[in-house]
């Protein structure tokens, strides 16, 4: 059997050596509802989770809500509410949507929780005692919307905000700064020394230059709305949102409680720290988080993973648009997997993707139904009809299965890697590369032909019987790597393949191609992906009946 190289074999060992794992999504706003582009961060975090997880890492997944700011006060206050009761009732809603979602996170932080307002204030008054946080007075150009201020450098086009485009407005308010120039050395000798802080490289790149052009100090408190963590030391103040949500990440594990053995296993000596987030708040994380740890006497023992956004055909989700979309619609008309797959299919690492209703149809038909689905029905029908179910291994294979052999390692090694690195897209098509090669494979290989020679032994007993435990192979292989994007297929396809409580056969850490096997496959497939007709969908789709 080919060998894998050696950098691929340092990289699965260094991989399967992890032993704590934390991973965290940026927590969302609670102004509205979730909708599929930040769905998005979830539900690959999620994947991440359950691989590690499927590999035997202790991992801890957080996620949560960002409750406090003006907007959150002004929607309540729309709403005729106070803001307590409005994001109460988004984080229920928002709970329910990721169980929905099959979400497996361990942790759901508020920032109205009282474990998070407590350390936030203890945060704040230590880095005003050890003068990194300072009483000023700012005036700038300030985006209602965004609630950030934008130096004139930033802006855009007639003082618009660059982020949402909306126009900016000149606001003067007495505000506490952070110190950032002081830091603006330690942060970029930090990151020198740290190539792999944050991925991919391009935002990297993006970050030090924004550093080298010169940080200004950061507003960090508001004196213009009340719906906020109040300033311990002078409460007319209320801490700015992203001091205030940063936190979130060491509130949760509760860092500086009595009990903070979660913070010792998840932060101070975790493996693997990961902070996903988008595109457009690289900045807060990448720059502003790190200082503040810096500033705190915290190590910073994160990664950031940065990903771009899901945008439509027509551009970016929009309310004013109309092209929003929700999980639960997609979840509700095609099931919760059709989902997971497209969200982190169609991210490309780094970039932008695309939602549109024709391409979910089109890869749920080629990739799900067609590929995956078809080579599951086909070869447990044919394990059932030749060979009533019972699965087993011959000896003295042939080129075409040795080959298959030798890709079931590759991908399992790569897929393994891509998985680690956050980049689903390639790991699945590293998957989907067995599936088409072992539905070529049953092409090739005829079994419905090889079957008609009943009385031959070396064909039923030897070649056919070795066509049908290859393709076992590559479905239990296949079951047992798509474990943590399709929650659902895998485990029917564990319960189909006679998988069901056999940890042994379904360890991701030990997944190899086996050389000795005897199982004995379900009489009858479900349908995993039922096949779609896209005019039919569209039609619905376009009508609104979705
Ligand atoms: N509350 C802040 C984060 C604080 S973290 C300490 C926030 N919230 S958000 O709700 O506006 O956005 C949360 C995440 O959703 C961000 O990472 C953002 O990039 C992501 N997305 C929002 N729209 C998106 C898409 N259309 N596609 C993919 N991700 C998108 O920012």
């Amino acid at each position: 059997m080919k060998t894998i190289d050696i950098d691929t074999l340092k990289k699965i060992e260094k991989i399967k050596k992890l032993k704590t794992c934390y991973v965290t999504t940026p927590i969302y706003y609670a102004s509205g509802k979730v909708h599929i582009g930040n769905s998005y961060t979830t539900i690959a975090c999620d994947c991440f989770s359950r691989f590690h997880r499927n590999l035997g890492v202790d991992t801890y997944y957080l996620t949560g809500m960002d409750e406090h700011g003006l907007k959150i006060e002004t929607a309540a206050k729309n709403a005729g509410i106070t803001p307590q009761a409005f994001v109460d009732k988004i984080a229920e809603e928002t709970k329910e949507l990721w169980a929905n979602l099959k979400i497996s996170n361990d942790g759901f932080i508020r920032t109205s929780d009282e474990k998070h307002v407590k350390l936030v204030q203890e945060c704040f008054e230590k880095m005003l005692k050890n003068g990194d946080i300072y009483l000023g007075s700012y005036e700038g150009n300030y985006c209602m919307p965004c609630e950030a201020y934008f130096t004139k450098t930033q802006l855009g086009e007639n003082d618009t905000c660059p982020d949402c485009g909306r126009p900016t407005q000149i606001v003067k308010e007495e505000c506490y700064f952070l110190n950032l120039k002081k830091y603006e050395n330690k942060l970029l000798d930090f990151i020198k020394d740290n190539p792999d802080f944050i991925a991919p490289e391009s935002r990297k790149n993006e970050v030090v230059s924004f550093i080298e052009h010169g940080l200004e100090d950061l507003c960090v408190s508001r004196t213009s709305f009340k719906w906020g963590i109040p300033v311990l030391s002078n409460p007319k103040h209320v801490v700015y949102v992203w001091i205030d949500a940063l936190l979130n990440y060491l509130s949760a594990i509760d860092y500086n409680s009595d009990k903070d053995a979660q913070y010792k296993k998840y932060w101070l000596n975790c493996d693997k720290v990961v902070h996903v987030v988008g595109k457009d708040i690289l900045r807060f994380h990448a720059i502003y988080w790190p200082i503040m740890l810096m500033s705190l006497n915290i190590p910073i023992n994160f990664k950031l993973q940065v990903h771009g956004w899901i945008q439509m055909k027509d551009g970016k989700m929009s309310k004013s648009k109309g092209n929003m979309v929700y999980p639960m619609e997609v979840v509700n008309n095609y099931g919760l997997d059709a989902l997971r797959y497209y969200l982190v299919k169609e991210m490309p690492i780094g970039n932008d993707g695309l939602f549109s209703w024709d391409r979910f149809i089109d890869r749920y038909n080629t990739d799900l139904a067609n590929d995956l689905g078809n080579l599951t029905s086909r070869t447990i029908s044919m394990i059932n009809k030749y060979y009533g179910g019972v699965i087993k291994k011959v000896e003295g294979i042939n080129d075409v299965d040795k080959e298959i052999e030798e890709l079931v390692e590759d991908v399992i090694s790569g897929a393994i890697i891509d998985y680690a690195n956050f980049s689903f897209q390639s790991a699945l098509s590293k998957i989907w590369s067995l599936i088409s090669r072992a539905n070529k494979y049953i092409d090739e290989t005829m079994p419905w032909v090889l079957a008609k020679e009943k009385d031959n032994d070396e064909v039923i007993n030897h070649k056919l019987q070795s066509v049908m435990y290859h393709l076992y192979e590559v479905l239990r292989v296949t079951s047992v790597l798509i474990n943590p994007v399709l929650v659902d297929a895998s485990k029917i396809m564990y319960e189909e393949l006679g998988l069901i409580d056999n940890e042994e056969l379904t360890d991701l850490k030990n997944l190899k191609f086996l050389e000795d096997i005897n199982l004995k496959v379900i009489e009858k497939p479900v349908v995993l992906f039922k096949r779609l007709d896209p005019a039919v969908e569209l039609k619905k789709i376009s009508e609104g009946n979705k």
